[in-house]
């Protein structure tokens, strides 16, 4: 039986509103989904919601619910929204379903009879905010002396407990080996570098379950009904309970191992260790890639529900529509890369490549063939040199929007296809119908009508897996019922004496921004405040006019020199960090501490919270200034200071070097 392709989102908290980071994975996978599909492939995308755990056992009692009464009501948020996005899931898996929770038990209880899972108690600071324990090392120690749980900040406390713990050291040789023999498991390199990283250091066992008198919303433990499963093993085995594993043999073996695992930075660890160490105690392979993607920030802060500008991506749809949302989001930013989304940019992107490249281009080829040639399509003619050479460009980039696609490298296909636009433009500037039409040379003008309108079609049939809707239009206006991938790269799939269609345009040009988006950013701008400390940043009203005309005076820089001897006297360093937590007393200082090549890390405070969570720092080489005079930032003695580049949005990137050198180099 032929291979299903498999592709996974990761399952969302329920409890939690959709966002733009929920938005960019599910519709990257619905849009490799949809380009498979057209490829010929059997599809198998998988979506669904996370719906265990003390937040939501919390939260449903706050709201005086039962947990499953809160969780059906909730997962509409996200059923609804992709609906909305026309995303085109084959399931959506939800971890309170009894196809998943007995697959969950049945896994529990195979593992415990071969004593892959076994009882001991544990002492250590527990976090009920990120529902795990924690080591005394790991923890942060606030000013008052309150311990610190360093995912949440929140108040830690010192819990004995007996639990049932996964032998995952047992496997833990057996992945090193899986990922030191498949190079393409884990992408993009810096997170595979990550994880080879973390997979230096001792794997130890992990605790995978609750005692039910503190938690009892989870799956409970099959032969101990004091327990529940701890939430990332139940929820971690809906990859493979979806798609009938021990019920359903023929689909399960279809489809595993998945093809693509698409999941955000952050849950790298969880998926790599704890899921290749479950998969690999289950006797499975780990999915053949596993893509970790970057994270956006908005409007060039960190998204945050206390900074209040998470963007609701019911309202980008809302405004910009389905198909706009689909192609900036993933135009915008590398798949594997951080990115921000702002307003502006959406704009920007939006009018440069969809209004005035392609449909621009479309409304050019129906117009002037409506005015000249009938409205029909015309025949292909005699080819020349020019059509030749936009056969051979077209065809390469088709190319390289497949191969582009095909490695989730969103952004540069989306290049790729907008080069296509360009081309066609292009080719009807150089050949000028205008003049051939005032010529009378019918014959020519029919062939660069018909040459222009190929490109169209081009343009519409890759649009289709991220603006399905535009891309349907599209192909309807050049009198194409359907979309296909069948004979793309060449400039002669329409049905000539077809009728086109001229409508309005297909993506009419922003140039106000929407007034429910000026209204959203204020209130964002007002709420967030400025960024003072990082020079710059949304501002709330009022001071807008003071900023850009400060912005003008400063437009031509000048700099006071300095001596050769002078600069000799900064020791800038190439330094690594071991650890990052945000500051006790300050919500934009974070804490480092970093290894400049001495014998002891050094701690280095520095004003960086709004761009970078502390999780994406650890294990980065940055360059810092170790030789400043010591200062205390809000009490917090910092050794030393970051170099990063900003702009009139605050810092845009921490400096690191080319190559990877060891830390405490100098940079000279
Ligand atoms: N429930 C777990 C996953 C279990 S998978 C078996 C979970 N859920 S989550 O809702 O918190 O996060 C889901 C995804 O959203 C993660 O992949 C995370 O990386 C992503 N994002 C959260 N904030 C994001 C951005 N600001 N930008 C991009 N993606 C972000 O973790």
């Amino acid at each position: 039986m032929a291979k299903t392709f498999y592709i996974t989102t990761p399952l969302y908290y329920v409890n939690d509103a959709p966002h733009i980071g929920h938005t960019y994975t599910t519709v990257a996978a619905d849009v490799m989904a949809r380009y498979q599909r057209a490829k010929g492939r059997k599809v198998h995308f998988l979506t669904g919601t996370d719906e265990h755990g003390q937040k939501v056992f919390r939260k449903a009692t706050e709201r005086g619910l039962t947990p499953q009464v809160h969780v059906d009501e909730l997962v509409q948020r996200f059923q609804k929204l992709w609906e909305r996005l026309d995303c085109t899931h084959d399931d959506f898996i939800r971890t309170t379903e009894a196809r998943h929770t007995t697959v969950v038990q049945e896994v529990l209880t195979e593992l415990y009879e071969r004593g892959d899972i076994y009882k001991e108690s544990y002492a250590g600071w527990y976090s009920t905010s990120a529902e795990r324990f924690w080591t005394e090392k790991d923890v942060i120690v606030a000013e008052d002396g309150t311990k610190l749980c360093p995912d949440t900040q929140q108040p830690v406390e010192w819990l004995e407990e007996t639990n049932y713990w996964f032998r995952m050291s047992k496997y833990a040789d057996k992945l090193r080996a899986w990922a030191a023999e498949h190079g393409e498991w884990i992408r993009p390199d810096s997170r595979k570098n990550e994880l080879l990283g973390a997979l230096k250091k001792d794997i130890e066992d992990l605790c995978i379950t609750r005692p039910k008198e503190r938690l009892p919303w989870g799956i409970p433990v099959p032969w101990d009904s004091d327990y529940v499963t701890y939430v990332w093993f139940d929820a971690l085995l809906n990859y493979v309970s979806a798609i009938g594993y021990r019920k359903d043999e023929e689909t399960f073996n279809a489809c595993w191992p998945a093809d693509f695992q698409l999941i955000g930075k952050d849950i790298l660890i969880t998926h790599t260790v704890y899921w290749g160490t479950m998969l690999l105690a289950l006797g499975l392979d780990p999915a053949d890639c596993l893509y970790a993607h970057g994270w956006w920030t908005i409007e060039g802060r960190k998204m945050s529900k206390s900074v209040g500008n998470v963007v609701d991506p019911n309202l980008l749809v809302d405004i910009y529509g389905a198909d706009s949302v689909r192609y900036v989001l993933m135009a915008e930013k590398s798949f594997g890369g951080d990115g921000d989304f702002s307003h502006k940019g959406f704009q920007l992107r939006y009018n440069a490549e969809l209004a005035n490249v392609m449909g621009n281009l479309l409304h050019r080829g129906v117009s002037m063939s409506e005015k000249w040639l009938g409205g029909a399509v015309a025949p292909l003619g005699e080819i020349t040199d020019a059509e030749r050479a936009l056969q051979a460009e077209v065809s390469e980039l088709v190319a390289s929007y497949d191969a582009h696609l095909c490695a989730l490298s969103y952004n540069n296909a989306l290049e790729a296809l907008v080069n296509i636009g360009k081309a066609g433009n292009k080719y009807l500037d150089s050949e000028k119908p205008w003049a051939l039409n005032k010529a009378g040379d019918m014959a020519r003008l029919a062939t660069v009508m018909r040459h222009t309108l190929e490109v169209c079609r081009v343009v519409g049939g890759l649009l289709a897996p991220f603006c399905p809707n535009k891309s349907q239009e599209l192909l309807a206006r050049l009198g194409l019922s359907n979309v296909s991938l069948e004979g793309l790269d060449q400039l002669s799939g329409l049905q000539e004496g077809a009728s086109l269609t001229h409508g309005d345009p297909l993506f009419p040009r922003m140039d106000e921004l929407p007034p429910a988006i000026a209204e959203a950013l204020e209130t964002a701008a007002a709420a967030a405040g400025p960024l003072k400390s990082l020079g710059g940043g949304a501002a709330p009203k009022g001071e807008k006019k003071a900023k850009k005309s400060k912005k003008s005076a400063k437009a031509e820089p000048t700099f006071e020199t300095i001596s050769f001897e002078d600069f000799t006297k900064v020791e800038i360093r190439v330094v690594e960090v071991i650890s990052a937590a945000p500051h006790p007393d300050a919500d934009r200082l974070l804490v480092l501490q970093v290894d400049a090549g001495e014998d002891t890390p050094r701690t280095i405070v520095a004003g960086i919270a709004t761009k970078y969570s502390p999780e994406e720092l650890v294990g980065k080489k940055l360059l810092g200034v170790l030789n400043l005079a010591p200062r205390k930032l809000r009490g917090v003695m910092s050794q030393g200071m970051l170099l990063a580049a900003s702009g009139s949005k605050g810092i845009l990137s921490m400096a690191s070097t080319l190559a990877d050198v060891a830390p405490g180099s100098r940079i000279s």
